[in-house]
């Protein structure tokens, strides 16, 4: 079954051909970085008015490189939340367009799921039921999978999502946007322990929050100015406390709930402290950890269409009436 997938929620254009679940055909990404970069941020309306010019090209261009036609597809998937409403909109009206034009049915996809999906297109895959761990720029959630379409949400973040922090200290360090890759980058250079910041456990709770760091990091600047010598120092103690908490919550987590998978996907399980101290507790817990490869971390439609596969199957199909929705919850 032969399944197009497309993703434009945040700031990355991207489709993708997948075959059963597991076969990516081709994943094609247009990312934005150089339109927000001069501001620091997505700014929304530039990022829906790309979408516009690059979603033809991008579908083209994942269609040729997969070797089919439309006629060859099960269905069309479309990532229709949550996300940004203008970009979302522009992925749900094209496959529509495409679904109503070539008779083909159309998926609409949870942006999340597709997330949590991820790990399926990896040759190393999770069996139900077990942790997932979504750490992107929109979202710091931990839910129990215990099927396909069967996610119960443990905790989310209170405030700042944990890529959120990472782009939002960038920006303070005077650093590039997106800032996850940079002061990964950095960090190796610096010393973890050179700045203690605060890690928000929130005891007996699997919440997240990331505000406080965000602000500690702004108070440490304010207080000791902005020595550039010094910048590695403060990324690799930021981006310590900010693993410290993601790892200790997971592995509080596994305890509480006795589930021995944990599978961790999103934007920020491309942080390389991240991958290596979540494989290390894995290690110490006797628990099997799943991390993608730093592709189908980030936003990508390979993802989508994997998610898609068991709508399809059941014929969870949508109408073409679908809207996209900027909270969608799973
Ligand atoms: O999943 P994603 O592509 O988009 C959302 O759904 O939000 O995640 C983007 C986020 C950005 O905040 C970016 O700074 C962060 O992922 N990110 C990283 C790394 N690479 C990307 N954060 C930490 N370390 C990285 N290596
Ligand atoms: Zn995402």
């Amino acid at each position: 079954m032969i399944l197009l997938g497309i993703d434009t929620s945040c700031d990355d254009t991207s489709a993708s051909v997948v075959k059963d679940r597991t076969q990516i055909l081709s994943n094609i990404v247009s990312s934005q970085t150089d339109i927000h970069a001069k501001f620091g941020g997505i700014v929304p309306e530039l990022a829906s008015r790309r979408h516009i010019e690059m979603i033809v090209p991008i579908v083209n261009e994942a269609m040729q490189q997969a070797a089919v036609s439309f006629s060859d597809l099960a269905a069309v998937a479309v990532c229709h939340g949550p996300g940004l409403i203008g970009s979302l909109l522009v992925g749900c009206s094209f496959a529509k367009a495409v679904c109503f034009s070539q008779d083909v049915p159309l998926v609409g996809v949870n942006h999340l799921e597709g997330h949590i999906l991820s790990l399926f297109l990896e040759e190393k895959r999770p069996e139900f039921p077990f942790l997932s761990l979504i750490v992107s720029g929109g979202h710091t959630s931990l839910y129990i999978a215990e099927g396909y379409g069967k996610y119960t949400e443990l905790g989310r973040t209170r405030d700042d999502a944990a890529g959120e922090a990472f782009d939002k200290v960038s920006k303070l360090l005077g650093l590039e946007y997106p800032g996850g890759p940079v002061i990964d980058r950095l960090a190796r250079e610096g010393n973890p322990q050179a700045i203690r910041f605060p890690r928000a456990y929130l005891p007996e709770s699997f919440d997240f929050s990331f505000s406080g760091l965000k602000t500690a990091v702004l108070n440490h600047r304010m207080k000791h100015g902005m020595n550039p010598a010094h910048i590695p120092d403060i990324a690799a103690s930021f981006q310590s406390a900010v693993v410290d908490v993601l790892v200790r919550k997971s592995e509080w987590a596994i305890k509480k709930k006795g589930i021995k998978r944990l599978t961790l996907s999103g934007g920020v399980s491309a942080n390389s402290l991240l991958r290596m101290k979540m494989r290390e507790m894995g290690k110490d817990r006797g628990v099997e950890v799943y991390i993608p490869s730093k592709e189908l971390c980030t936003d990508n439609a390979a993802m989508i269409a994997a998610a898609g596969y068991h709508h399809a199957i059941e014929k969870d199909f949508a109408h073409l009436d679908l809207n996209p929705r900027a909270y969608l919850p799973l």
